[in-house]
């Protein structure tokens, strides 16, 4: 018997679908295919709107108003993209070993949209299937968070080119076999937005478009319970803002992150509409991956912290069934850097099919400074689970900044103590702890709750920029060997391995990064240097020097991946490695069984790795190894089973 809630849905099922059909004029192919999809998900995007806005005497409209933005979307899509729909909606790509992403800006990878075709060639010598470019859309003057202030997403900022420039580049990677990946900035817009332009007016509908306060009073139920995301800024979350038009001469407006990115309010229906419009605007440019800025602010209530709240997730399965009715080989990527638990609640297959792993992320960075594995082994064997259908970004680092996103309680499972080590892990990237090899610094460290987290390159972090600057060749061989190791890591672990681009050639820091007053204020522009041509041009001509030997350490692991069937999906299965400063795993898949074993320090370390009676073999040298013996200083062994007679994927079991 089908709940109520499906028999309603039933019900208005035909007057809802007859209600877009108009959408479609002169496309009876579009329409047909749009109504095949309509039916598969219709019943979900009306639980799903109900369970939001079910008690609200607008919700019909508001779901025909939804439904019919994705008509319009649908019948407005590229045949291109139509094509890809057909072939690609299952995005087997996310399991294939050979997908491997980069992400930079624009402006400082390519100077323009147009100017990246210039670029592919470099791209395509690292194995990049999936380029993320920063939010490329119009932005206020002055700061504007690395774009994540968005003004309009129908118009890019004009130094970068123009939205048909964007849309070619979408197609002209396609051909390449690239795709694009392109953000939506879901929480907020820039305070001048047209909407928040409007809403400053105080004319509807978008006076209710944003959280906007006459009295401070009024955000007394929520103030005291948020936390502060960027405590270097003037005030808490919410920004007075004198132009717009209220009976004190101004209104409070809710601003997470900067003042200028205006917090928008997703308990109105109209909102959610508004958004999905903008959102399957970006799916239509040609994104095959849209990025999904901070998901877990997208809804408030009262008295709590804001953030993972249930709501937000219905919000993302609500656009993530728009999409699957308009762009269905879209997947989204979600953008959550909170408790590990919470970060696993935002993948799933019905809202993000993709997760960026800030757990991995960080604890690869503890076990280098640390020199010890533990917090990452039992984290790769803990947390890494996913629904089928979903999968992990790994990376090193992103645009962001780096913070010790680990569970307090698994910290304490291992005897340690979670607030000392972050003090420890913050101390020691900013270079400040003794004997550190880190050039990093403080991001937005809280003198009141101790809190801060790190800037700096991948380079610069794992100790080139020190070494270099020291002049010590032991100093930079070593390096540039925990370089390779971290990246080894990242391509190996588990997901889709992603790199910030510049790190492929070791860039380091950019310290001049205040020079340019809009950036002054945010040490993370640090970490966002101009990509160098020239630095790469360098390490192809020398492949001896640190950064030839690092581009080609990355070039070789992606080359790897895509050969190997194994690092596909799936999760590691950890090996005890006989020593607490390697981490070893196998990875098992596509009838293959890969070994992989990372010393994280830089002393040499004997390791009695349990082979689980296989005949290991080299990946390179084809020679059998030795897994009990003595380990270099961030020595790396990878090897694979001989497979003969082994069609079918070992059994995990089998080893270890
Ligand atoms: C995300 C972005 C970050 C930005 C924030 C606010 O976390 O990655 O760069 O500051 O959202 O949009």
């Amino acid at each position: 018997m089908r709940d109520w809630i499906s028999q309603e849905a039933d019900r208005s099922k035909a007057a809802v679908l007859e209600e877009v059909r108009g959408c479609f004029e002169d496309s009876p192919r579009r329409l047909a295919a749009f109504e095949a999809r309509f039916d598969l998900e219709y019943e979900r995007i009306f639980r799903l709107m109900h369970s939001l806005y079910g008690w609200r005497w607008d919700f019909s409209w508001r779901l025909i108003e939804l439904v019919r933005v994705a008509a319009t979307a649908a019948a407005d899509r590229p045949k291109w993209l139509r094509r890809r729909d057909e072939t690609m909606a299952g995005a087997r790509w996310m399991n294939d070993p050979a997908t491997v992403w980069a992400m930079t800006y624009t402006e400082r990878f390519a100077g323009t949209v147009a100017g990246i075709s210039e670029r592919v060639e470099h791209l395509k010598g690292l194995g990049v299937t999936h380029l993320h470019l920063m939010p490329p859309y119009a932005v206020p003057d002055g700061p504007n968070d690395g774009g994540y202030a968005v003004s309009s997403y129908r118009w890019l900022r004009p130094e970068l080119g123009d939205m048909s420039e964007l849309k070619s580049l979408a197609r002209s990677l396609d051909d390449q076999g690239m795709s694009l990946v392109l953000d939506f900035v879901a929480n907020h817009t820039a305070h001048d937005h047209p909407w928040a332009e409007a809403a400053k007016r105080g004319e509807a509908p978008y006076d209710r478009f944003y959280f906007i306060f006459d009295d401070r009073a009024e955000v007394a139920g929520y103030a005291p319970h948020l936390r502060e995301i960027f405590p270097d800024r003037v005030g808490d979350a919410f920004t007075w803002c004198p132009d717009a038009e209220g009976s004190h001469g101004g209104k409070w407006v809710w601003t997470t992150f900067y003042p200028f990115q205006w917090d928008l309010d997703y308990r109105n229906p109209a909102v959610l509409v508004a958004m999905s419009r903008e959102l399957l605007h970006i799916a239509n440019l040609g994104a095959s991956v849209i990025r999904m800025d901070a998901t877990p602010f997208l809804w408030k209530r009262e008295g709590t912290s804001c953030e993972n709240l249930p709501e937000a997730h219905v919000v993302l399965q609500l656009m993530n069934a728009v999409a699957a009715l308009t762009a269905p080989s879209v997947r989204f990527l979600s953008e959550a850097i909170v408790h590990p638990d919470d970060v696993h609640r935002f993948v799933r297959p019905d809202e993000c099919a993709l997760g960026y792993n800030p757990l991995v992320m960080s604890l690869i960075w503890e076990a280098m400074a640390t020199r010890e594995a533990g917090m990452l082994a039992a984290a790769l064997e803990q947390r890494l689970e996913l629904p089928p259908g979903c999968q992990w970004i790994t990376y090193i680092r992103s645009h962001d900044d780096i913070g010790w996103g680990f569970a307090d309680e698994d910290a304490a499972a291992l005897g340690i103590d979670p607030v000392g080590h972050r003090r420890f892990l913050n101390e020691f990237y900013a270079g400040i702890h003794e004997g550190s090899f880190a050039r990093g610094a403080f991001f937005q460290a809280n003198p009141r709750t101790g809190d801060a987290r790190i800037s700096g390159t991948l380079a610069s972090l794992a100790g080139l920029e020190a070494a270099v600057e020291s002049a010590d060749p032991d100093e930079i061989e070593m390096a540039v060997k925990r370089i390779i190791a971290i990246q080894t890591l990242a391509f190996t672990t588990v997901g889709i391995p992603m790199l910030y681009l510049g790190d492929e050639v070791g860039t380091t820091n950019d310290h001049r990064f205040g020079d340019d007053t809009d950036h002054a204020g945010d040490n993370r522009w640090m970490h966002r240097p101009r990509f160098d041509a020239a630095a790469v041009a360098e390490a192809v001509a020398d492949p001896s020097s640190p950064g030839g030997r690092i581009l080609a350490a990355v070039r070789r692991l992606s080359a790897f991946r895509s050969s190997h069937a194994a690092l596909g999906g799936g999760t590691p299965r950890l090996l005890d490695a006989g020593h607490p400063a390697v981490a070893a795993f196998t990875r098992a898949g596509g009838g293959e069984m890969l070994l992989v074993a990372v010393n994280v320090s830089d002393f040499t370390v004997e390791v009695d790795i349990d082979s689980g009676g296989w005949p290991w073999v080299d990946v390179e040298e084809g020679t059998g190894v030795v897994l009990r013996g003595s380990l270099a200083p961030y020595g790396v062994v990878m090897a694979e089973a001989p497979s003969p007679g082994h069609a079918e994927p070992f059994a995990p079991g089998e080893v270890g």
